[in-house]
């Protein structure tokens, strides 16, 4: 199966209008380029707007990939709690994510994508993550790797957590016989870096300084372990805002977090076939993408 993967748009019809020219420019470059499935690793939205949300899903049903065989949609901190769009909101970000109820945020972001989430499978389906979709031979599973706020140990709402109870139904989802014999694919919002490897983020510089030493994932050690031991062949994820692909424990990691920045807009076409993973880079020079695509109302 050939798989567009896309992460961080962080639509903001606001301040980063831009960024829906990106995503279906994007999205015409991968169907193209032959892509059978979109997997969207979070951060769909950069201030945690519902209205954000619903112009991404009508961007999908445009183009006829909103539906759950074609599209996979996960959860990333800016969907939650959002984030500063000026230096002048940094200051009054913390209280603004103590109100924030993440529960009621997460059950919003699912409901909303609604069609994406039939023929899901999960093990405890009121917490909503973790989930599996089989499509073919492929199985992808998301994770939800959002801490929850707190002022001392995520007081910049950037790190990831996965708690013992996630990984407790991870573990029971992937041992499901659903998923035997296909090809799994972890879809997770949280990078993993080695520890000393710097993440980067695109924010104000003010606040690039301080996300960078706030993106860890706690319990990634555990995780990786986890993965390696039940047969994941690929993680996809974004987060931290560059493009990569690396390989960790014979796993191949695709990052594309940085696929909307600046002048370019990227993404990974990974080609999942049990005995060939590869992965394309397609980037598109943004200063054409005006010239070729009808601005939409925003
Ligand atoms: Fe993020």
């Amino acid at each position: 199966m050939r798989i567009a993967h896309l992460s961080d748009l962080h639509l903001c019809s606001k301040f980063k209008p831009e960024n829906l020219l990106k995503l279906e420019k994007l999205i015409i470059e991968a169907i193209e380029k032959g892509a059978q499935h979109f997997v969207f690793t979070g951060d769909i939205t950069d201030n945690s707007n519902h209205l954000e949300l619903i112009n991404f899903k009508e961007i999908l049903i445009k183009f006829g990939i909103y539906n759950s065989k074609s599209s996979t949609v996960i959860i990333g901190n800016h969907d939650i709690f959002g984030g500063p769009q000026t230096a002048s909101d940094v200051p009054k970000f913390p209280s603004n994510c103590l109100k924030v109820n993440y529960k009621e945020k997460v059950k919003d972001f699912v409901s909303t994508f609604n069609s994406l989430f039939e023929d899901c499978i999960w093990v405890n389906k009121e917490s909503l993550f973790p989930f599996a979709k089989v499509i073919n031979n492929v199985a992808l599973i998301g994770i939800n790797t959002i801490d929850e706020y707190s002022f001392f140990k995520n007081p910049f709402a950037s790190n990831g957590r996965i708690k013992k109870e996630q990984r407790k139904d991870l573990l029971k989802l992937l041992s499901l016989p659903q998923l035997k014999n296909k090809l799994k694919i972890i879809l997770s919002h949280h990078h993993f870096y080695h520890n000393k490897e710097k993440s980067s983020s695109s924010e104000n510089s003010f606040w690039e300084h301080i996300e960078n030493y706030t993106m860890k994932l706690k319990g990634k050690k555990k995780l990786l372990k986890l993965f390696s031991e039940n047969d994941i062949k690929i993680v996809l994820h974004g987060h931290s805002h560059e493009v990569k692909q690396y390989k960790r424990k014979e796993m191949y990691f695709f990052n594309t977090g940085g696929g909307f920045e600046g002048d370019l807009s990227q993404m990974y076409i990974v080609n999942a076939f049990p005995f060939d993973i590869s992965g394309e880079l397609c980037q598109i020079d943004f200063n054409d993408i005006e010239k070729n695509i009808e601005v939409i109302a925003v």
